[in-house]
């Protein structure tokens, strides 16, 4: 059986300030069934995971370099986010691919330095709307995937999200029937390349996940959870859409 993953990317947002939203969380669900993981900025890393001692809730990073160290300035290594406190790190997320031109090959190195540091990384897949109206959807997340996934993958050291591109901040999502079909897809080449294992890779969908949509989402065919930006910025929201996963 795989446990089920609310996971929350707060992107460039937070201040120390926000790390109430974080206590607030953890006091509404002191045990929840699913897993919880919350992606903050890596410059809130420390104090959330001071905040979250006594907490289930997982922390991780959002991206992290494919070196395990060196002159590489401004960015973060995947062992300074363990160090801080992460257990997880978000790898190609379509923003760093479009706004960082990270390549599938480049989120492959940055999985592997990951799976090394031994954080979990969360490797994002999907297409844009251009691609999905060619009808190109199928083929382009199976070449994000197969690039994407190092060969250190597991189905415990690695969890892969779906986002379509065109879906992510807008308030648009997928018909149910679309996120089952990619969901579906990625299990069978999962599997291809796994075997049995496929099984335990968790699959998140993302994109404009909110409490009001969150059930029916999660009722689809190999959803294993949820990968949620702008609803897991504040507790209340996010605390609704853990639940609609724990009663899933
Ligand atoms: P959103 O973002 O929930 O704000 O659409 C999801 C994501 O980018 O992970």
């Amino acid at each position: 059986m795989r446990r089920k993953m609310a996971a929350g990317n707060w992107k460039m947002n937070g201040l120390r300030a926000s790390l109430a939203e974080l206590g607030l969380l953890a006091s509404k669900h002191p045990a929840p069934v699913c897993e919880v993981l919350i992606c903050p900025p890596a410059t809130l890393l420390g104090w959330a995971s001071e905040a979250l001692l006594q907490s289930e809730i997982r922390l991780g990073g959002q991206d992290c370099h494919s070196e395990k160290s060196g002159a590489h300035t401004g960015d973060v290594s995947a062992a300074m986010l363990a160090d801080a406190g992460a257990s997880h790190v978000i790898l190609g997320h379509s923003e760093r691919r479009a706004d960082h031109g990270e390549s599938s090959d480049m989120v492959a190195a940055k999985a592997r330095t990951a799976h090394m540091a031994g954080l979990t990384a969360v490797i994002c897949v999907g297409e844009t709307e251009a691609e999905r109206d060619a009808g190109t959807t199928l083929s382009v997340i199976g070449a994000q995937l197969q690039g994407s996934l190092p060969a250190t993958a597991t189905g415990t050291n690695t969890i892969i999200a779906y986002e379509p591109v065109w879906a992510i901040g807008t308030g648009r999502t997928p018909t149910l029937s679309q996120i089952a079909e990619v969901h579906d897809f990625l299990r069978a080449e999962l599997s291809g390349r796994h075997g049995a294992e496929a099984e335990a890779f968790r699959l998140l969908y993302g994109g404009s996940v909110k409490p009001s949509n969150a059930a029916e989402i999660f009722a689809v065919s190999n959803v294993d959870g949820a990968l949620v930006g702008g609803a897991s910025l504040k507790a209340s929201d996010f605390g609704a859409i853990i639940d609609a996963l724990d009663a899933a």
